[in-house]
């Protein structure tokens, strides 16, 4: 077809998926097994996609390390960790199926490690306790090695193949496309090898893009981290939920950003500051260096503003793991080893790793139902489902991690719920149904396209990108207060200013990686803004929202999830489920660990 002079191809499938990583990848098989016709597509080939980074595991309660592990006490600590703004029927439903969707990984070959008996290794990750929060310290975290998201990547990758999904690799989605009723019905996208544009149309769009760690200048993550799902969900007028809580991980590597696994420390590893001295215990006296990772987090730039960082810039702690031994370090964590000789140059056989908390996860995301069907409000604020989209994974908000991830949530949320959203949508939807999209509605979505195309002269998306950055990461990090927030909301309008002239220098069509960069900038921007104005509203600390001004929780008026809302930079409340199935809520209480 044509488009204002531009030629669109077209394609049709069942289901598409946008996103190659752990849960669109488990989305795929679950709706590929069906007989559905199902296509993948990913701008990098799926198993480059950033799961394959994760290293220390995937949690889950399958009572390896202790026969009498329990996913009630899981659920528990996830919903302390959350800081009370996780919702329990979603943790409940996490929880309890985790176990199943593990060992349907171990059945499909993942290369767990193992005990001496045989059984999936399981090792301590922070906030992890038995007897909700009363027996001490638990070891639930299922591992492969310090290679768990690699091993997790390539064995979804591989079932896939065998069960006939389709992949549209190296692949750029632009926007979503509605039908005439308003639901769902496609996405616009193009080749980037070739630079074609398509409209792809399905029954269902599952958005399973990812992160967007790459919002701030520092983080653990892919260059590919740049929420483009919810950028395309931003500009359908949808809301983004709890974009004030980002994840800091304590030990990302000093100077480089790398991720330095919380297995680290689960094998025993602990932090140390100038002084030498191991400072977790003043600060967390129970569950030490594995307390949650807000809490490390706070408690290393707590150590650092007293001056005893380490180095000239006195701007860094010390993880110290050689007491573990070569054998351990080598077979337990060969990858971390590897990492901190190539970019730190120290052998953590010999000496300790620099270690600086660094952005490394997105707590909100697309607000979904525990089937990953997107959900937005009506005019009486009452949940609605937006037809025929679907979210998953760190791109989603379904909300099992609230205000702050426990480690190892981050596997076992894309595991299973890209499978319940695999199983919602093979049952909702028919094969070959396709709705009609308007002619108006396909130009729209390719309309940033057209305009990037015909910039002649303005602002380079690098500059503005990095600006972007570094005011997410000066006004927006671990401790914040409204004089510094409102001085970074005045920057990025600044920078929204200067990205109306927005110049894409070079217009070719084979790997078009400006291109390309430009149009997550515009998506990052937009997450940008919703972190900004959702954390300038919480006027309360909690989890990794942590203001000085407001330095304690506030339950009466901040027990909710944010809504954030593009067109105005509206936040609105929404109510957090207290309603688990099977068991009592678990009721707020001080956070101590
Ligand atoms: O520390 C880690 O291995 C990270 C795990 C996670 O974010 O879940």
């Amino acid at each position: 077809m044509e488009i204002k002079g531009q030629q669109v191809s077209e394609k049709s499938f069942d289901v598409l998926i946008v996103g190659g990583g752990g849960s669109g990848l488990r989305a795929a098989l679950e709706i590929s097994k069906s007989g559905l016709e199902v296509a993948v597509i990913s701008k990098v080939f799926p198993t480059r996609s950033h799961t394959v980074a994760a290293q220390g595991g995937i949690t889950c309660a399958i009572a390896s390390a202790d026969p009498d592990d329990d996913w009630r006490w899981h659920m528990f600590d996830t919903i302390k960790g959350s800081d009370y703004i996780g919702d329990q029927d979603a943790i409940e439903y996490m929880c309890s199926e985790g176990p199943e969707a593990v060992f349907e990984l171990e059945h499909m070959g993942l290369p767990f490690s193992r005990f001496e008996n045989g059984r999936i290794y399981q090792r301590p990750f922070g906030g992890q306790s038995k007897e909700f929060g009363e027996g001490g310290q638990a070891a639930r975290t299922c591992a492969a090695a310090d290679r768990t998201g690699h091993a997790l990547l390539h064995t979804l990758y591989q079932a896939n193949l065998k069960a006939g999904t389709k992949f549209l690799n190296e692949w750029f989605a632009v926007d979503l496309i509605e039908d005439s009723e308003g639901a769902i019905g496609g996405i616009s996208c193009f080749d980037m090898e070739t630079g074609e544009i398509s409209i792809v149309r399905s029954s269902a769009v599952v958005l399973a893009t990812g992160g967007a760690g790459q919002v701030y200048e520092q983080n653990t993550t892919s260059l590919i981290c740049t929420g483009d799902g919810l950028g395309m969900v931003l500009r359908n007028g949808l809301p983004l939920q709890d974009m004030e809580m980002w994840q800091f991980h304590p030990t990302g590597l000093y100077g480089n950003g790398s991720l330095m696994t919380e297995g680290c420390r689960g094998e025993g590893g602990y932090l140390i500051n100038s002084e030498g001295e191991r400072f977790m215990p003043n600060y967390a006296p129970k569950a030490k260096d594995l307390a949650s990772r807000d809490v490390v987090s706070r408690c290393i730039v707590q150590e650092l503003i007293a001056g005893r960082g380490c180095g000239e810039k006195k701007d860094h702690v010390l993880l110290k793991i050689d007491h573990l031994g070569e054998e351990a370090i080598k077979s337990k964590l060969p990858e971390i080893r590897e990492i901190s000789m190539t970019f730190a140059g120290v052998d953590p056989i010999k000496d300790p790793i620099p270690v600086v908390p660094t952005c490394h996860y997105m707590m909100g995301g697309i607000p979904t139902n525990v089937n990953g069907q997107v959900l937005t409000t009506d005019v009486k604020g009452k949940d609605q489902i937006v037809q025929g989209l679907y979210s998953i994974g760190e791109a989603a908000n379904v909300s099992v991690h609230g205000a702050n991830r426990l480690g190892g949530n981050s596997l076992l949320d894309l595991v299973v719920f890209g499978r319940a959203a695999g199983r919602h949508i093979k049952q909702d939807i028919k094969s070959g149904h396709r709705s009609e999209l308007s002619k108006g509605n396909i130009e729209k979505s390719i309309d940033v396209l057209r305009r990037l195309d015909s910039s002649k002269s303005g602002e380079s998306v690098f500059d503005l990108k990095s600006d972007m950055q570094k005011t997410m990461q000066d006004y927006f990090g671990v401790y914040r207060n409204e004089k510094l927030m409102s001085q970074g909301i005045e920057k990025l309008k600044e920078i929204e200013e200067r990205t109306k002239s927005l110049h894409l220098r070079d217009k070719s069509n084979q790997f078009n990686s400006e291109r390309v960069e430009a149009l997550e900038y515009i998506n990052m921007l937009g997450i940008a803004k919703a972190t900004a104005y959702a954390a300038y509203e919480r006027k309360e600390s909690r989890g990794a929202h942590a203001r000085e001004d407001f330095p304690e929780r506030d339950d009466e008026k901040w027990l909710s999830h944010s809504l954030y809302f593009l067109k105005d930079n509206s936040v609105a409340k929404r109510a957090v489920n207290f309603s688990p199935k099977t068991i009592d809520a678990f009721k707020p209480k001080a956070r101590v660990y």
